[in-house]
């Protein structure tokens, strides 16, 4: 009889063994938790497409800040749901906008989180497209109009007290742009988070059913990347770095575990990864039915995006993960 000589069994035998030979830790730190502000007074109305998530008028936002805080996360991402629409999507820059008030809200009841803006326009227009439109037909966003409008956004955003303002219509230009735009405005301490190789993914679903961003027609993907593309992230992700992004992001997140650690090996700017709404409404109603063990596998979905190489993660499981994390209720 003739035993294995490697026995790599022996490094898993306890879990203090395991936990000394732990490559990869997921901490709150890690995490940046996304709230959606919506119009009205004492609204915290459970969002049915994002099982646990909620709309939150702005009153509601200083305790939902204290909350978040208190877990120890550090960030939270906001998207407003506008009053009005129309077609460019002007509330976005509006100083009395929805995310514009939401921002003031929580600065002044936890200064220390960070806040940061989502930048675009598809919550905002009335077609839900990301940018003004060229071209109806073709479903074209006028890139560089948009730009113009993105910059208003980014200076509003600032000026109402951001800490960290995220693109995400994937505009060509969009960081050169908007740090100019915001240097030239006073604010040249706010952070960039490019969202820089988005994808035009299905996973999406649950958030534009949110946000009411659905494209009334065609779709996004003159301006979001093909899904079979990696060569082009690295492109899109080497162009914002060299405009002066401070972070970049991939997303989504579990689809794109091969973009995540390609550029981590390719940048040294910090990585994020954002962990979609579909991917999170997936394990919340196979959590639901019973058919997996949510908290399992939502830690198992948080270490592997950080084990493909993302710093930061942006994630609607942010405040159950930080209870399992911190043993807080
Ligand atoms: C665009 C934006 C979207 C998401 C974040 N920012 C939607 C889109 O591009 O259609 C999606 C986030 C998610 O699915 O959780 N403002």
């Amino acid at each position: 009889m003739s035993f294995p000589e490697n026995r790599p069994r022996r490094l898993r035998r306890s879990e203090a063994l395991r936990r000394m030979v732990r490559e990869t830790t997921l901490s709150v730190d890690n995490l940046m938790f996304p709230l959606f502000v919506c119009p009205g007074k004492g609204v915290r109305r459970e969002i049915a497409s994002l099982p646990g998530q909620f709309h939150l008028s702005v009153d509601q936002l200083p305790r939902e800040a204290e909350a978040v805080a208190s877990l120890g996360i550090p960030a939270v991402m906001l998207f407003g749901l506008p009053e009005r629409k129309d077609a460019v999507g002007s509330e976005a820059w509006h100083p009395e906008g929805i995310v514009q008030r939401a921002i003031r809200a929580i600065k002044k009841a936890v200064p220390d989180l960070v806040v940061a803006t989502d930048c675009c326009f598809c919550e905002y227009t009335t077609h839900g497209h990301c940018g003004v439109i060229l071209d109806k037909n073709g479903s074209m966003v006028d890139n560089d109009a948009t730009l113009e409008n993105l910059g208003r956004a980014a200076v509003a955003q600032a000026q109402a007290g951001a800490d960290l303002v995220a693109p995400s219509g994937m505009m060509d230009g969009m960081i050169g742009f908007l740090r100019e735009t915001l240097d030239e405005s006073e604010h040249p301490d706010v952070i960039l988070l490019s969202y820089a190789a988005k994808y035009a993914s299905a996973f999406y679903g649950p958030f534009r059913e949110a946000v009411a961003s659905a494209p009334s027609f065609g779709d996004r993907r003159g301006y979001q990347m093909d899904v079979a593309n990696i060569r082009e992230a690295i492109r899109e992700v080497a162009l914002d770095v060299e405009e002066g992004a401070d972070i970049v992001m991939v997303k989504p997140a579990l689809p794109c575990l091969d973009v995540i650690s390609e550029v981590r090996r390719e940048f040294d700017v910090p990585v994020a990864a954002y962990n979609v709404s579909g991917e999170y409404a997936m394990l919340k109603l196979a959590g639901e039915k019973g058919l997996l063990d949510y908290d399992r596998s939502m830690m198992e979905t948080l270490i592997s995006i950080r084990r493909a190489g993302a710093d930061l993660v942006v994630t609607y499981h942010a405040k159950e993960a930080a209870r399992l994390l911190t043993g807080k209720v």
